[in-house]
């Protein structure tokens, strides 16, 4: 299995330009099940996940085309679906493959998907999803490890749902099938992250008749039809503030093409409390910590616009290497401090109280160690910890990276980073 080589110690300096995002290009992908015409999307990272979901909606019948690899461009076509179930051999590779379920209900009336499991980070579970899809009309039953779904009149009808917890995942399920279900939807208490923006956007072009993109509220005219369009899939803004923190981490300056720092506000505000100038460009920003005393400050995650859990564990790197204390509070998933036990070995000052908070007091220097991960952004704060250790970090359990960050090696090498795979 590969594993990943740092020599830490060296200040990075140089550019990346930022990929697709792997959250917004997985829902954008679903989406193609919704039409009989030609999706095409444009810049689509490399990532496993990415490929997950090409091999899940190929089983569906998708056909999917690579008519651009350097730009990402992908058409999908979904005018032969053959085939309306999801197995468990691939959504229990990814929990994202829930996703087809709202599309495929809306379409045809029915899907069977299987029920994703437990997660490292927490339960996860999609209750919420499938209470809403029984509001629009669809009986659901979970039968053998599988949610079976059937539109009781033959189609979904619109329906009035308040979300009793924002739901990234859920808001962007029902929000697909509410394009073709009868009458009106309301979602309230939407989930307003910038890849749910996306999607609509997206569905907009394919003929979707949705208001109030951007906020908590979104209101559904649903259509017979969509057609096909072509959209570009936003920049991965989780990517970017990832390498905000590798810059501040090794107290160097990197500019970022390709990024929107207006999708980062809340952690801007964080990485400029800790003492990291900010500063955007016309296609990006610049992140620069060179000379820099960082100290720590307190945060919380929540949904956007708030603190992005996504982000938390990187962060947690950096505040170890802060001077002071900080304290972090988890409020979305129930298990997202897996890798304060890693961080600890590489000599980090952390103590977790409850499964929400953990008090962080920098110390002046992280050491090499062997470390693994569970997940992958726990993965992406141990390579931020051996960005920045005196010694030799190996990262095990590489595959949690390559689902996430995009040419993860090169982008960090052309900074002045000393990382390699190793390949057994
Ligand atoms: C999305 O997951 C992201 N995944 C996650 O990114 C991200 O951490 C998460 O949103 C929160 O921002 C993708 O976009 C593919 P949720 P999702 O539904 O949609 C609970 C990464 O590292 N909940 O917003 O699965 C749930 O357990 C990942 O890229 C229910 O209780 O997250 C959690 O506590 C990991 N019932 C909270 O809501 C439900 O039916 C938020 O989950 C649905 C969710």
């Amino acid at each position: 299995m590969d594993r990943i080589k740092i020599e830490g110690g060296y200040p990075l300096h140089g550019t990346i330009s930022i990929s697709g995002a792997k959250n917004a290009a997985l829902p954008l992908m679903a989406s193609a099940l919704l039409t009989d015409e030609v999706l095409t999307l444009t810049n689509l990272p490399h990532l496993a996940d990415i490929m997950t979901m090409a091999q899940l909606l190929a089983g569906h019948g998708v056909k999917l085309t690579m008519t651009d690899e350097d730009r990402g461009t992908f058409q999908f076509d979904g005018s032969n679906i053959f085939n309306l179930k999801a197995p468990y051999d691939i959504v229990r590779k990814m929990r994202a493959s829930v996703l087809v379920l709202g599309p495929l209900t809306a379409r045809y009336g029915r899907a069977k998907v299987s029920l994703p499991g437990g997660c490292a980070i927490g339960a996860r579970p999609v209750d919420i999803h499938l209470a809403a899809l029984e509001k629009m009309g669809a009986e659901i039953q979970i039968k053998e490890g599988y949610i079976v779904a059937h539109a009781k009149d033959g189609h979904l009808n619109g329906a009035d749902i308040t979300f009793p917890k924002v739901t990234v995942g859920g808001t962007e399920n029902i929000l697909m099938a509410a394009t073709l279900a009868k009458g009106q939807t309301i979602l309230r208490n939407a989930a307003c992250e910038p890849e749910i923006s996306d999607l609509a956007e997206c569905l907009v072009k394919m003929g979707a008749d949705i208001t109030g993109i951007g906020t908590n509220t979104l209101v559904i005219n649903g259509k017979e039809k969509l057609h096909g369009a072509t959209h570009k899939v936003i920049a991965d803004r989780i990517e970017a503030a990832s390498y905000a923190i590798a810059a501040a981490i090794t107290r160097g300056r990197i500019e970022f093409k390709n990024a929107n720092l207006k999708d980062l506000t809340a952690v801007v505000r964080i990485l400029v409390d800790c003492g990291v100038n900010m500063i955007e460009t016309e296609d990006g920003f610049i992140a620069d910590a060179q000379d820099a005393y960082l100290i720590g400050t307190d945060v919380m995650t929540e949904p956007y616009p708030g603190f992005p859990t996504d982000v938390q564990a990187q962060l947690t790197a950096l505040l170890a290497t802060a001077g002071g204390a900080s304290l972090i509070t988890e409020t979305i998933f129930e298990n997202r401090f897996m890798h304060v036990p890693e961080l600890a070995r590489m000599g980090a000052n952390i103590n977790v109280h409850g499964p929400s908070s953990a008090i962080v007091r920098g110390v002046p220097k992280l050491s090499g160690a062997e470390v693994m991960a569970t997940d992958l952004r726990a993965s992406m704060c141990l390579v931020l910890a051996g960005l920045v250790a005196t010694g030799t970090t190996i990262i095990n359990r590489v595959y949690h990276l390559d689902r996430g960050y995009e040419h993860l090696e090169e982008k960090l090498t052309a900074c002045g980073a000393h990382i390699e795979r190793l390949t057994d």
